[in-house]
């Protein structure tokens, strides 16, 4: 069973259509939640480390987020940008979809280091 005590329901998945990103606002921090294609579910912050600009304006393609500005890549699982002018990691928000809902952990996290 899913742990959902340091989750925050979020919405139903069902409302998020794939490679639609979505904005969403946690305390201060704006968020991208992100369905991909295959059906996973990912929030990464939602600010470009490039620039301040919303990375859920931009385009998904497999389990990446680009920057419509300069075109940096975000990778959805780590927030790691793999194309410059970004080098800097945007935060990723824990996601669990438990009983048909979305849940975000709002304490994100910068990955610095490779798995
Ligand atoms: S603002 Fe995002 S790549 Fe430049």
């Amino acid at each position: 069973m899913a742990e959902t005590s340091d989750l925050m329901r979020i919405c139903p998945v069902d409302d998020v259509q794939a490679e639609s990103p979505l904005r969403i606002i946690i305390g201060d921090e704006p968020i991208a939640l992100v369905k991909t294609a295959d059906g996973e579910v990912h929030a990464i912050g939602d600010r470009c480390s490039h620039g301040d600009i919303s990375l859920a304006e931009g385009f998904v393609e497999g389990c990446t987020l680009e920057c419509w500005a300069h075109g940096s890549k975000f990778d959805l699982t780590t927030g790691r940008p793999l194309t410059l002018p970004a080098y800097e990691p945007v935060p990723v928000y824990h996601v669990q979809v438990v009983d048909g809902d979305i849940y975000i952990n709002p304490r994100g996290e910068i990955v610095t280091e490779e798995a």
